[in-house]
């Protein structure tokens, strides 16, 4: 056996384009498949044959099966050219398999199905006539006509479902694009993961795939969910917490939870840079200059203080993409306005909360800082970082 012909793992996350692309990608996560895997690349290089012959890779990320999946599957790549093989030692799990494949696919359409046969071969055709007629992203449903499972427990079934309403309600503009959001059967366009950091955790890729993807057209295609006949499920209670710690990450990340922190503490050192400016210049002990001038230099330089390291630090990702002083001035004189905007919100705020609510002068304004924080976060990012791309 030729173990140079197993695939380096790349060591980088991000999936790039490819030098020599080809048309199709499929990737086939395995542990202890070693049952299932010559009859289903059989199956599936019969169904690619007849479509996109010499067009298309096979391509097994086996999590170093204890029953050999990597070595059986080494030996068909002599019966199957289209199959490329790569053993994970030192890593696991079935999301960062799919990623791993993906990166070093060369296919222009990347796509995964399952090893166990549980996915029906045949449902590729299906799938692929969707991205032919220009779907982004083509999913295979239990959900969609002519869809189903084929003898499922109460037990399972529920569970199943519940997991796909707490994912609405944690992530309802992700999850409900779809109507089988667990299905691990589906083919995507690679620029739609191009410049797309994906950080799974556990089972359901198409989850970050429809998070953060680029995706726009979504077609569903139904199937039925087969019984395994060889080999065992590897789901375990596991599954279930990563599911629920996947959902939370995404949401948080979506949320851009990190960013808004990062405004805050920035918005606290701009607090400071103002305090001490306005000692500096109006205390009757140091520069005793008049009051007003004093206030609009001190807040002048705590803006252009917050902009610099919201420049540099909160939006730094969108930043980068507009290089160039004069976008960054621009972007300066946005942050200017907006802040402005938000102190004249500050103060009429305070004197809602203050004089209507009657609430305490200190707990008033608290109130209103807060508020006018996010008024500014959101304008700010909307307006002064504002990135040209989808989002
Ligand atoms: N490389 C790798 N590493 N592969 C894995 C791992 C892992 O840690 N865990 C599971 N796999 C492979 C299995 O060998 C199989 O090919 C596929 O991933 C699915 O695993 P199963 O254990 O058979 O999962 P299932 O049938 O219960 O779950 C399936 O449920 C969905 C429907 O809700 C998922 O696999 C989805 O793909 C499917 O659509
Ligand atoms: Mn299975």
């Amino acid at each position: 056996m030729n173990l140079e012909k197993l695939i380096p793992i790349p060591t980088h996350n991000d999936i790039k384009s490819h030098d020599d692309p080809i048309l199709f990608s499929l990737i086939i996560p395995t542990y202890n498949e070693g049952k299932n895997i010559r009859n289903l690349i059989e199956q599936i290089t019969q169904l690619l044959e007849q479509i996109i012959p010499n067009e298309y890779e096979l391509i097994i990320v086996d999590d170093d099966s204890f029953d050999r999946t990597w070595e059986i599957a080494l030996e068909l790549t002599e019966e199957y050219p289209c199959l490329r093989v790569m053993r994970r030692e030192k890593e696991k799990g079935l999301s960062t398999a799919v990623i791993r494949g993906w990166q070093v696919a060369r296919g222009e359409i990347l796509g995964v199905i399952d090893a166990d046969l549980q996915h029906p071969p045949e449902t590729l055709l299906n799938l692929w006539k969707e991205i032919q007629k220009g779907a982004d992203l083509a999913v295979a449903s239990r959900n969609a006509e002519g869809g189903g499972v084929s003898d499922w427990s109460i037990l399972r079934r529920f569970l199943s479902r519940g997991a796909q309403t707490l994912g609405l309600v944690i992530l309802p503009e992700v999850i409900g694009r779809v109507s089988d959001p667990m299905s691990g059967y589906f083919l995507v366009r690679r620029r739609c993961l191009l410049g797309c950091r994906l950080s799974p955790l556990g089972y359901k890729i198409l989850v970050e795939v429809l998070g953060r993807g680029k995706i726009g057209w979504i077609a569903e295609v139904g199937y039925v969910f087969q019984e395994r006949q060889e080999g065992e499920s590897k789901v375990t209670k596991k599954q279930y917490i990563d599911y629920i710690r996947h959902l939370i990450r995404l949401r948080l990340s979506l949320w851009q939870i990190t960013r808004f922190i990062r405004f805050g503490l920035v918005g606290l050192s701009g607090v400071f840079v103002d305090m001490t400016f306005l000692y500096l210049l109006s205390d009757p002990t140091t520069l005793a200059l008049p009051l007003t001038r004093s206030k609009i230099i001190a807040a002048e330089l705590a803006i252009i203080n917050n902009f610099l390291w919201n420049d540099a630090w909160t939006f730094k990702d969108i930043s980068l993409k507009q290089p160039g002083k004069r976008k960054k001035i621009k972007r300066l004189i946005k942050f200017n306005i907006i802040c402005l905007g938000g102190l004249i919100l500050n103060v009429l705020l305070l004197n809602f909360f203050f004089n209507v609510f009657g609430l305490n002068r200190y707990i008033a304004n608290l109130i209103s800082i807060a508020l006018v924080t996010v008024w500014n976060y959101w304008l700010n990012l909307k307006l002064s970082w504002r990135s040209t791309e989808i989002s």
